[in-house]
């Protein structure tokens, strides 16, 4: 294999899993794996990968034996941070404790569940707002009407961006989180594509921050700008991680709510509280979870279940693999909305896990309860469901909806 050739291979889903059904159905191999596999190199990828619950949640709490500090480790490529030079901005997402704790700590407040909650009738005006453009002929797309619009506005607003920014931000975020196909060209040309939007999107975040020092608004972008312990950089990581991580991630997580309900016949059943919103978005989140693998690297010579893990070795921790074991969960293949406990691992475990968790968990609460509170009906069509490169999840998701008869 030619350097070239390796790049573009470290970058692709395991060739198991590679197929447009492999990507949309992972699972049995998942299964497989964890039975015969758990924890397994892969050659071409040069990379460990990690099925088993247990062993998952070893890799990710234990941060000294395999660190996430490595620009590239994290959600993928989604949430690598790096300016035009290549140097790796530093964020909260790509270092360990202690240096974790100063990049996270001085944010860890706002996204505490008591402080987002004030946020939930914003959201529900958002959906509101979402929804009443569907309401024409009904017909819409999901993805591109609703879940990917109501996140990116979310997180804008929080960050504190003017909304005439929106749409250049939704490319720019496009922009670095794009996955190339398996060629060089390809690989080079995302590359190029992801360079110019760190660039254009750094310089935007620099100016707003430098306007911002001596600001006293309650947006995100003015309390980096005033947070003293960190450096210009740093302040420009922390923003465009949060808008990375905060965008596709609950995209997918509402558009595989609409997947999973409507597959599972359960839309009028969730529509009526018949079944709890709140646990069957968990549910969601265990049995198609947005982020179904993330990276550590061994800081040291490791053994793991058995296997000893050299020094500098990639580790590929599957999530969504983990949230199957049968050893956690009782018929794991099987949707269970009253599923409880759910102790799923979609959102991380250790010092890592999710920042953004109640944000995400209160916009799927609050935007489906805004959706089935003005449709009556909503028809899925999932005859050509194609997945995306990026996370799990859906490029488009043709509905058809009738709006509520008023009374
Ligand atoms: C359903 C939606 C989401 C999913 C599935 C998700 C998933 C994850 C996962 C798996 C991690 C851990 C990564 C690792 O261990 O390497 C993570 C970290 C993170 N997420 Fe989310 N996320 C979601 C939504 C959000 C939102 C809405 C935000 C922000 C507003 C956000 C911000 C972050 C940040 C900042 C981190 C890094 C935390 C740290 O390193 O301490 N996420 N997310």
């Amino acid at each position: 294999m030619s350097t070239d050739d390796s790049a573009v291979e470290m970058r692709q889903p395991p060739e198991a899993i590679r197929s447009r059904e492999g990507q949309l159905d992972p699972f049995e191999w998942y299964a497989k794996m964890r039975q015969e596999a758990p924890v397994h190199f892969d050659e071409q990828r040069q990379t460990w990968d990690v099925f088993r619950y247990d062993d998952a949640k070893r890799v990710l709490n234990d941060h000294d034996a395999f660190t996430a500090d490595r620009g590239q480790a994290a959600v993928d490529s989604a949430t690598s941070t790096e300016d035009d030079g290549g140097t790796i901005l530093e964020t909260m997402i790509g270092v360990d404790p202690p240096e974790h704790e100063r990049l996270r700590g001085f944010v860890n407040e706002r996204f505490q569940p008591g402080s987002i909650r004030d946020y939930r009738s914003r959201i529900a005006e958002l959906t509101d707002e979402l929804t009443a453009q569907i309401e024409g002929d009904g017909q819409f797309d999901f993805v591109d009407e609703f879940a990917v619009p109501l996140p990116v506005i979310v997180i804008a607003e929080l960050l504190g961006i003017p909304s005439e920014r929106r749409e250049q931000f939704k490319d720019w975020s496009d922009s670095l989180i794009a996955r190339p196909d398996n060629t060089s060209a390809s690989v080079e040309r995302v590359q190029r594509q992801r360079e110019q939007a760190r660039k254009e999107m750094g310089e935007y975040f620099a100016e707003l921050l430098e306007d911002r020092r001596t600001g006293d608004g309650d947006d995100l972008i003015t309390l980096a700008a005033t947070t003293e312990e960190l450096s210009t950089e740093e302040r420009i990581g922390f923003c465009m991680l949060l808008l990375l991580a905060g965008n596709i991630t609950t995209t997918n997580l509402l558009t595989n709510a609409v997947w999973c309900f409507e597959e599972q016949g359960l839309m009028d059943a969730i529509r009526t509280g018949e079944i709890d919103r709140k646990n069957a978005i968990e549910e969601v989140l265990r049995y198609r979870s947005p982020v179904q693998s993330v990276r550590r690297i061994a800081a040291e010579d490791v053994e793991l279940n058995g296997h000893h893990i050299q020094s500098g070795a990639i580790v590929t921790v599957w999530l969504g693999s983990a949230n199957r074991d049968p050893e956690v969960f009782d018929a794991p293949e099987s949707f269970r909305p009253e599923r409880k406990p759910n102790r799923h691992v979609s959102f991380g475990s250790g010092v890592h896990y999710c920042l953004g968790a109640p944000l995400a968990r209160l916009e799927a609460d609050v935007a489906l309860e805004g959706l089935f509170d003005r449709f009556d009906r909503i028809e899925v069509d999932r005859t050509d469901l194609r997945p995306l490169r990026s996370l799990y999840g859906l490029r488009s998701l043709p509905c058809e909806a009738t709006p509520k008869t008023q009374s």
